[in-house]
């Protein structure tokens, strides 16, 4: 009985050690970021605390678009041929930033369309953040 009592504790222990270490979470940004026609512009998305995402998959998405996808990473590589045509040429990641678990997204020569709300994703860790985009 007594060794049953100890098993359960280092059980509930070892549990609390899984979820408080937990995984990271995104950061987007709170605040809407502000741009007017032409500007070029960093869109936030930030991994805390931060891990290496160069090897994972990335995305960038707007549920209002079909396809929905303003920039896909994956093995490494920007997917062009699942980007909205809209996006084609105008979006990237900062490849020097992947390794400090920076995902924020260059958008350059803004258009009013590209107001909204944008969602960056890492399907690995089922983790998500968004940001506002105001074209002014
Ligand atoms: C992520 O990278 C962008 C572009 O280099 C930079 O402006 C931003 O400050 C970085 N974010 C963090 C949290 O370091």
């Amino acid at each position: 009985m007594q060794q049953l009592r100890s098993t359960s504790v280092l059980v509930v222990h070892l549990l609390l050690i899984h979820f408080s270490t937990g995984q990271s979470k995104l950061i987007g940004s709170s605040q809407p970021i502000m741009a007017t026609v032409g500007d070029d512009i960093i869109l936030p998305c930030q991994l805390e605390p931060a891990v290496d995402v160069a090897a994972m998959t990335l995305e960038w998405s707007r549920s209002d678009l079909i396809p929905r996808f303003v920039f896909v990473w994956r093995v490494g590589l920007d997917l062009v041929s699942i980007k909205h045509p809209s996006y084609r040429g105008r979006t990237s990641l900062l490849s020097d930033e992947l390794k400090h678990g920076n995902m924020s997204l260059k958008l350059s020569k803004v258009k009013p369309a590209d107001e909204g709300t944008y969602r960056c994703y890492i399907p690995v860790l089922n983790e998500a953040s968004f940001v506002e985009l105001v074209v002014g």
